[in-house]
């Protein structure tokens, strides 16, 4: 289904909560916005108005781990065919704070439920869909922790976690890397922002050189 999307790109970003991917989305959006793109910017789970009230359900409210898997891959659905497919079809790029990479994490990871059962909810919902490019904003444990206990509100459901869960959903994040290298751009975010920035620029001009813009614009 990638060919509908001609010189369309699908980004995602990635990464344990408070590695700091919230830190760089819009610096992101606005990067290639400047680069003379027509950008969406969506998230999972939500993107959609039903998404978003799975969002509230699955961030708050205590539930089997296979709900949580069917309600992450039902929002996904809802996102994929109402808004993520209907603008790469129309040209736009999109760019999406989470998508089925975290799952493979957090639930299949995480939650241990293993990559085979998100691979046949993938597959289901998205047949050989995939993004084109996905930052894996990668710190240690001890960092993202630290990071999450300054300042944001009350801790969510995965937020709660311990520290084993974020291990294994670092390592199921890192598994995905090995199986599929040439999908993601690994950023070491426990550098400054500039040093961030600067890698990211230059896989975003590399990206936008190969759909025949100019590249980054300073
Ligand atoms: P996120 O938007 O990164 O949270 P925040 O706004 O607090 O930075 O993600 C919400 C949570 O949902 C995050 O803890 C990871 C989890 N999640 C999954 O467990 N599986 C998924 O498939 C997705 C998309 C998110």
């Amino acid at each position: 289904m990638n060919d509908i999307r001609r010189s369309a790109c699908f980004i995602t970003l990635e990464g344990l909560d408070g590695a700091g991917k919230s830190t760089h989305v819009d610096w992101i959006a606005q990067t290639l916005r400047n680069a003379g793109v027509d950008l969406l910017c969506t998230r999972e789970p939500g993107g959609t108005a039903l998404g978003e009230s799975l969002r509230e359900i699955l961030l708050h409210q205590p539930m089997d781990l296979r709900t949580e898997a069917l309600l992450m891959f039902a929002a996904r659905n809802e996102h994929l065919q109402t808004v993520i497919r209907p603008a790469l079809a129309r040209g736009l790029w999109v760019l999406c704070d989470r998508f089925t990479d975290a799952s493979y994490a957090y639930q299949g990871g995480g939650r241990q439920m293993g990559a085979a059962s998100i691979q046949v909810l993938e597959e289901w919902v998205q047949g050989d869909f995939s993004p084109d490019l996905t930052f894996l904003f990668d710190v240690p444990l001890a960092v993202a922790r630290e990071r999450l206990g300054s300042g944001r509100g009350a801790p969510d459901r995965f937020e709660r976690e311990g520290a084993e869960f974020f291990e294994r959903t670092r390592s199921a994040y890192h598994e995905r890397v090995a199986a599929h290298p040439a999908r993601y751009a690994v950023i070491d975010a426990t550098q400054g922002i500039e040093a961030i920035r600067a890698v990211l620029t230059q896989q975003l001009g590399a990206l936008l050189i190969l759909h025949g813009y100019q590249g980054v614009k300073p």
